[in-house]
């Protein structure tokens, strides 16, 4: 019997020709910023969407533009159409359901032979977890299957994050993730800064880089407390994991016998040039953490500037300790996105799950 080859994998992203990445999940919003009945309008990959909240609490998006003369939809309002939630366009009240699909083109006469649900505007599927909204971005406008990547998933997290905070960044993509989201600065900006921990006993050899799905890990157990550190207010000792998956999510667990944390930056492409920054903090059992929101809010955000370069870093033996593994994860970062436009994740990407990380090849 004749063999034949493996199908060849498929991509499992899309490069725009600007280098972004779409088949993707961006976070396009915190849950607390899309009230029931409005909508709002936020740019992502260059495109505007329009991000809103049925009566009932079910979120949505679509292009935040009219089909008819181009006018944003967000615009409008949202009017029952036939027992269903739709947005009016405010020009001509033409209406869309949240599937994208027009209802309604009020101008049509009875006797005008035209079905409104050939008029569509592009639909994004949104998921909703934990106080975060995200969009998934399909390379085709027109897609209206299901997105084949599942999205993001961050582990186990409480309903609401106990923080979050949101700032827009004049920088690419790309530099957002190698200053910010890569564990490039991480060490220096995020999680020894915020948390002041250091790592515990064993130091360099407890550091390791392994591969996960579409991103890498780099854990760092134990920590140990500083003085003033946010650690010190957990109960246990604790450990801190630091995550990256492709787009553009970086998260740290913070996790004791008795407590757990998660603080997650997203980053949206905004356009070519700016990208959307938004962190949240969502921690269970460190009661004591809460009489401390406000300063673990302002240190994240001066870590930002600090990253941006709007400050003078400082450096010490945790990051030098980290630097290797760091150069290391951002050359991979640059990898995974190729590799992850060409099909090929699995055998080029860092390595099998879970497996230590290796150099990038050339
Ligand atoms: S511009 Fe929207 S209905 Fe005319």
């Amino acid at each position: 019997m004749a063999q034949t080859d493996p199908a060849p994998d498929k991509p499992v992203h899309t490069l725009t020709k600007e280098g972004l990445l779409t088949d993707s999940w961006y976070l396009a919003a915190r849950s607390v910023e899309l009230k029931r009945g409005g909508q709002m309008r936020r740019l992502i990959l260059g495109e505007p969407v329009m991000l809103g909240r049925t009566r009932e609490g079910k979120a949505f998006a679509l292009r935040d533009v009219c089909p008819h003369r181009r006018v944003p939809l967000s615009a409008g309002r949202q009017v029952e159409t036939e027992g269903e939630a739709t947005v009016e366009c405010p020009y001509h009240g033409w209406r869309f359901g949240t599937d994208g699909v027009c209802r309604l083109l009020p101008s049509l006469t009875d006797d005008t032979p035209y079905e409104a649900s050939r008029i569509r505007v592009r639909r994004y599927p949104v998921h909703e977890a934990s106080g975060a909204v995200f969009i998934h971005v399909h390379h085709d406008p027109r897609e209206t299957e299901p997105p084949a990547l599942a999205p993001p998933d961050f582990g186990a997290m409480p309903d609401r994050p106990k923080l979050s905070w949101q700032r827009a960044l004049d920088v690419p993509m790309d530099e957002a993730v190698t200053r910010l989201a890569s564990p490039e600065r991480t060490p220096l900006v995020q999680a020894w800064g915020l948390w002041r921990a250091q790592p515990g006993r064993g130091g360099r050899d407890r550091l390791r880089l392994v591969a996960r799905e579409r991103g890498w890990a780099m854990t760092a157990s134990p920590v140990l407390g500083r003085p003033g550190g946010a650690i010190g207010l957990f109960p246990g000792k604790a450990q801190l994991d630091i995550l990256f998956q492709l787009p553009g999510f970086r998260w740290e667990i913070l996790e004791s016998s008795g407590a757990r944390l998660v603080a997650l930056t997203g980053l949206t492409p905004e356009t070519p040039c700016r990208t959307h920054l938004t962190q949240l903090v969502w921690w269970a059992g460190a009661p004591q953490l809460n009489l401390v929101r406000a300063k673990l809010k302002a240190t994240a955000r001066r870590q930002v500037d600090t990253a941006q370069g709007r400050e003078t870093g400082r450096t010490d033996a945790a990051e030098t300790m980290l630097l290797e593994n760091a150069g290391m994860a951002a050359g991979w970062y640059e990898r995974l996105k190729s590799q992850g436009s060409a099909g090929r994740l699995r055998d080029a990407g860092p390595g099998d799950e879970g497996e230590p990380v290796q150099p990038p090849r050339s």
